[in-house]
């Protein structure tokens, strides 16, 4: 990565302004932290500026509030359980700028942490507004982008506080980047691509633009429908985008232009509706009837994808195999992770919903990387230059005299 890094700089001493992603998931019933791994993955930037003494301001955003306070979105909730896994006290503001905002700044002492309340009270955060920006800027001497799930958003607290303070990359951050940018630049081969998930529109650029990197694609998911269509499969009721079916042909044809083998289901789990007490069952794809609906694929294909995947160096997964929240269609889903976490090989999980199941099956551990960007892993591995990581100064600033109001670490 061609960013400066928290690593390049002196940073002891001095007020350090670290953009987080806390947007964690909050259990809809008890509001309580339903994972916590967004806040795990920013530990090591955040130790590395407690050990050097930095006075650390953290922020971030919690949910969509739409500009307004939201009490379910606030973020105490956050610093107690960030206090919990640092064994140390992280105050939070009530407002993440404004006067009071500043006093408790100023009274933090170097290793000190503080959590400023959530960015997205201030509908200016959303719209990139220079004043909101210049407001977070004065609170600190150095920015630090850690926050790799945002970095898609050309948001004020991502973006524009750029042009205030000397910008630079956290390690979380770094690490997303070197990662991915792996994965397309030098995947060790054979190299296959999983993807599923509901839309082919979501995926469209970043299966475009990996279709020149991998050996093969395995498709699952809602979105397998579309290309089942594509092949003039009847489909029944299943959840497809019409208007992307020539898309889906147009996938199909660049791989066999590319030698990728492109894989689909063989078989599929059919219901004729969809509901926690809906029953499934299986069918091949040549018999699926008007009114039934694809909702995961089946153990032929699993046992296909299975091939395919055994014989891999490195693979890259984004998008369940089925509808997974609704348990008697998750096996396919649930097939694929514990495959790809018995592999020897580079598993690279895409962020969002695939990253949650495979918390969720306590899986992560054993996969060689996951993301903890959805949109933000997505755009990216699309080819897409992301604005959060692009604002930051380049390595070449290093050289004397170019770096303004930051001294290069010794
Ligand atoms: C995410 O969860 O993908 C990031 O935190 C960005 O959130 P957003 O989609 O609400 O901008």
């Amino acid at each position: 990565m061609n960013k400066v890094t928290v690593r390049d700089i002196e940073v002891g001493g001095k007020r350090v302004l670290v953009r987080v992603d806390f947007n964690v998931p909050l259990d809809e019933k008890t509001g309580a932290i339903a994972d916590d791994s967004r806040i795990r993955a920013t530990l090591p930037t955040i130790k590395y500026l407690i050990d050097r003494g930095a006075r650390i301001i953290l922020c971030s955003h919690l949910g969509r509030p739409g500009g307004k306070v939201v009490d379910k979105l606030r973020l105490p909730i956050i610093a107690q359980r960030l206090s919990q896994i640092l064994g140390k006290q992280v105050g939070v503001t009530r407002d993440c700028i404004g006067s009071e905002t500043e006093k408790s700044v100023q009274s933090l002492k170097s290793s000190d942490v503080l959590l400023l309340e959530n960015l997205r009270f201030h509908s200016a955060e959303e719209r990139d507004n220079p004043i909101f920006a210049r407001a977070l800027a004065r609170l600190a001497d150095i920015y630090v982008n850690d926050a790799f799930g945002t970095s898609h958003r050309s948001h004020a607290s991502i973006v524009r506080i750029t042009e205030y303070l000397p910008s630079v990359a956290g390690l979380l951050l770094e690490k997303e980047v070197k990662t991915l940018g792996g994965v397309l630049e030098n995947p060790a081969h054979p190299f296959g691509g999983l993807v599923g998930g509901a839309k082919v529109s979501d995926k469209v650029d970043m299966l475009e633009n990996i279709m020149s990197k991998v050996d093969f694609l395995l498709i699952g998911g809602g979105m397998a429908a579309t290309f089942l269509k594509a092949k003039s499969y009847e489909i029944g009721l299943s959840l497809i985008e019409s208007d992307r079916v020539d898309t889906a042909a147009g996938l199909i044809e660049e791989a066999s232009r590319n030698g990728v083998r492109l894989l689909l289901p063989v078989d599929v789990i059919v219901t004729d509706e969809i509901g926690d007490e809906a029953k499934g069952k299986i069918v091949s794809i040549e018999s699926i009837s008007p009114q039934q609906k694809i909702v995961d694929i089946g153990s032929h294909t699993i046992r296909n994808f299975y091939e395919e995947l055994r014989r891999c160096k490195t693979v890259f997964w984004n998008g369940p195999m089925g509808i997974y929240e609704i348990p008697q269609f998750a096996e396919g889903t649930k097939a694929m992770a514990k495959l790809l976490a018995s592999l020897d090989a580079i598993t690279i999980i895409g962020g969002g919903s695939t990253a949650e199941v495979v918390i969720e099956l306590g899986l992560a551990d054993k996969m060689s990387f996951v993301s903890t960007g959805g949109g933000a892993s997505l755009k990216f591995l699309g080819g897409q230059t992301l604005p959060g990581v692009e604002s930051l100064l380049d390595k070449d600033s290093l050289v004397i005299g170019k770096l303004k109001g930051v001294t290069p670490s010794r």
